[in-house]
């Protein structure tokens, strides 16, 4: 099994190109089953969880084809794919591919809107918490399907196709809103979804969707209304920022001081983060080809942050956060509130001797002057990089061991920062 190896103590200084969202990714190849005609995404993030779900969609019969890469082409753009599901050979997406990676349980969407039928594995628990799919189950209902669990699947079937309905969310959430918003493209009549996700990746999807031919508004608040139309078509899309890469690497600029240019980043994506940035001491200048981060001199102040549905901190930075705050002058409090176990990297970094103490859901952080280089394991995608994070200041050598999970969400790691300084490198085996 790969591990990285990183030895702390560089700053971090020149630019880092941000890859296409992740988030985004997938729901996109997930909304080229709604049509016959061939989906092309630009800017599509190499990434093994992009590669895994290729294999899910291959499963139904949706022809993929990855274009090369054209003269003139940056060694960091992303991929374009040909997404072609003119014949879907298969509505069941099976336990052995779905409990590789929760996304793919949202093929049930658009085969139930395409298809009319279609039998997906629950896909189980992670590390993060319980992350149950009632909220799924209960906005197709609404729509009209029929759904049964049997043998650890979802069956679910809409002899006469779905209809449109009001889907009111008990709780905001973002996989709920992907799927009502799929499903919905192709229902009969209009349907209105209400305490909808606003996350800027629920935006892209809509506006891919609008492009194939849907008719969607309000997507980006909390209010989303869709006319069902009879039929979708192909278009060309090209794939937003990953705002959590780029909040990444701005606390990792955070951490180390130096001067950094995220290449091709939207502040509008991460203000949030952004704003705890400047407090905790960094400068952030948005420019016209990204956002420049930098921290001179002076120590890391300590912050208050609570996660929150966009446009609030996002969880997803909630672990690098709390790596950065691990060397503040003084104590912070993180509260997560989004997912009720998400702080498996406190147990390791404590192991380079941070000071963290656990509170229901509020972590303490007390800022040490030194974090010293250990060896640790990834647990969960986010997790992994704030290891990567504290990793980059320790004292000495760091390894991280189990680096699937980092490979799941970043692209080319450990490139993009031994790129800007960073002594760090993969070792195979
Ligand atoms: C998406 O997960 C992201 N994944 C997550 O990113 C992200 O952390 C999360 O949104 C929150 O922003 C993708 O986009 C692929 P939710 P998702 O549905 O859609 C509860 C990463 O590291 N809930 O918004 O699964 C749920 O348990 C990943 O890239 C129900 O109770 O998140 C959680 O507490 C990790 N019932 C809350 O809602 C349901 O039916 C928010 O979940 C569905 C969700």
């Amino acid at each position: 099994m790969d591990r990285i190896r990183i030895v702390g103590g560089s700053k971090l200084n020149g630019t880092i190109p941000i890859s296409g969202a992740k988030n985004a990714a997938l729901p996109l190849m997930i909304a080229g089953l709604l049509t016959d005609e061939t989906l092309i995404l630009d800017n599509v993030p190499r990434l093994a969880d992009v590669a895994q779900l290729q294999r899910i969609l291959g499963n139904h019969g949706v022809d993929i084809m990855s274009a090369g890469k054209r003269p003139g082409d940056h060694e960091y753009q992303g991929q374009t794919l040909h997404i072609s599901a003119a014949n879907i050979i298969d509505t069941t997406a099976p336990y052995e591919l779905v409990s590789k990676m929760r996304a793919s349980f949202w093929v049930i969407a658009p085969l139930l809107a395409r298809m009319h039928e279609a039998k997906v594995s629950l896909p189980g628990g992670c590390a993060i918490g319980t992350r149950p799919v009632d909220l799924l189950i209960m906005a197709l209902e609404k729509l009209g399907a029929e759904l049964t669990i049997d043998g650890g699947y979802v069956i679910a079937k809409a002899p006469g196709g779905l209809k449109g309905a009001e889907i009111d969310f008990a709780k905001v959430t973002v996989s709920g809103t992907h799927v009502a918003l799929m499903a919905a493209t192709l229902a009969k009549g209009t349907t209105v979804i209400t305490n909808a996700a606003c996350e800027p990746e629920i935006v892209d999807v809509a506006d891919c969707l609008n492009k194939m031919g849907a008719r969607i508004t309000g997507a980006g608040t909390t209010t989303i209304t869709v006319e069902g139309v009879a039929k979708l078509h192909g278009t060309r899309h090209t794939v937003l920022p990953d705002r959590i890469e780029t909040g990444t690497y701005a606390m990792a600029v955070a951490m180390t001081g130096g001067d950094v240019q995220l290449s091709g980043a939207r502040p509008e994506l991460l203000q949030a983060a952004l704003d705890v940035l400047v407090e905790a001491g960094a400068t952030v200048t948005p420019n016209n080809d990204g956002i420049r981060v930098a921290r001179n001199g002076a120590g890391i102040k300590p912050v208050n942050v609570s996660t929150a549905p966009f446009p609030g901190f996002p969880t997803d930075l909630q672990a690098q956060l709390m790596a950065l705050m691990t060397t503040a002058k003084g104590s912070s409090h993180i509260t997560e509130t989004i997912f009720e176990n998400r702080f498996m990297h406190v147990q390791e970094l404590a192991r380079f001797g941070a000071r963290i103490h656990l509170d229901g859901e509020t972590a303490t952080i007390d800022g040490t002057a030194k974090l010293r280089g250990a060896p640790v394991m990834a647990t969960d995608l986010r997790a992994s990089v704030s290891l990567v994070i504290a990793g980059l200041v320790a004292e000495g050598e760091t390894m991280v061991n189990r680096i699937y999970h980092l490979d799941r969400g970043f692209e080319r790691l450990e490139e993009k920062l031994s790129a800007c300084g960073a002594t760090i490198e993969r070792i195979s085996g």
